[in-house]
């Protein structure tokens, strides 16, 4: 196994410790947190874990969540959960996280809204002194009047890209919208940017969590790491 990889399912695994007998659980989408849903399987099918369920982030999590036997339920049912573990694309040292490199960021938001600790797992390579610097802020908008966004997300300062699949075609999330990812550079003030983009009709969700993490597992060249918000 690559290094990165090894490092990813360390603090993944790591961050599953947290998950006690009884508790609703937020699962994330992307690669990192992957590790973490086959840990937790792993956990149920072998009887050390009991009576938690599981939501999912996106419907590629739930289908995967379900194959494995891990027993879902809803924010429907369930709206507040105990813990949620997912990944991000670029972590800051206050914990705020750019998320949206699989597109699913407006149901990871919803799950991190309604969670009590939100964790976030990610290889070291994650860390970056500002938000922006590494990765695009996916931001997801409604088909209708889609183009009317560019203008405006350039004059925030954005270098705007349609996201497309390998056939050229726009990639829609499980809403069905329209990705637009937003090249920023580094993001100086990323509440700010936040609350403009929020406040946009037409404008869903974006990848920017601002004051939403806990805690961060991260691992590396040096071992795991636990940042505490
Ligand atoms: C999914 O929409 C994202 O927010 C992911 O959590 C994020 O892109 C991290 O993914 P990896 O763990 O695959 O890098």
């Amino acid at each position: 196994m690559a290094d990165v990889e090894r490092w990813k399912r360390e603090a993944a695994e790591a961050a599953v410790e947290l998950v006690r007998p009884g508790m609703i659980i937020g699962l994330g989408h992307g690669s990192t947190a992957r590790y973490a849903l086959h840990k937790l399987a792993m956990l149920i099918r072998s009887g050390k874990l009991r009576d938690v369920r599981g939501v999912p982030c996106s419907k590629k999590v739930e289908e995967e969540a379900q194959a494995l036997g891990i027993p879902l339920t809803t924010l429907e049912e369930c709206p507040e959960l105990d813990l949620t573990i997912d990944g991000a694309d670029e972590i800051d040292p206050a914990l705020n996280v750019i998320k949206g490199g699989g597109g699913a960021m407006l149901r990871e938001k919803i799950v991190a809204q309604a969670t009590r600790y939100q964790v976030i797992v990610a290889h070291e390579g994650k860390l970056s002194p500002r938000l922006g610097t590494q990765a695009a802020v996916p931001v997801e908008v409604l088909p209708f009047g889609w183009r009317t966004h560019l203008p405006f997300l350039e004059s925030l300062g954005a270098k705007v890209s349609l996201r497309l699949d390998q056939q050229g075609v726009p990639v829609r999330t499980d809403q069905g919208n329209y990705i637009l990812d937003c090249y920023f550079g580094p993001i100086p003030q990323p509440g700010e940017l936040a609350q403009a983009l929020d406040a946009r009709a037409g404008i869903l969700g974006h990848g920017l969590f601002v004051g939403l993490v806990d805690e961060v597992f991260v691992a590396g060249p040096r071992g795991l790491r636990r940042l505490r918000a």
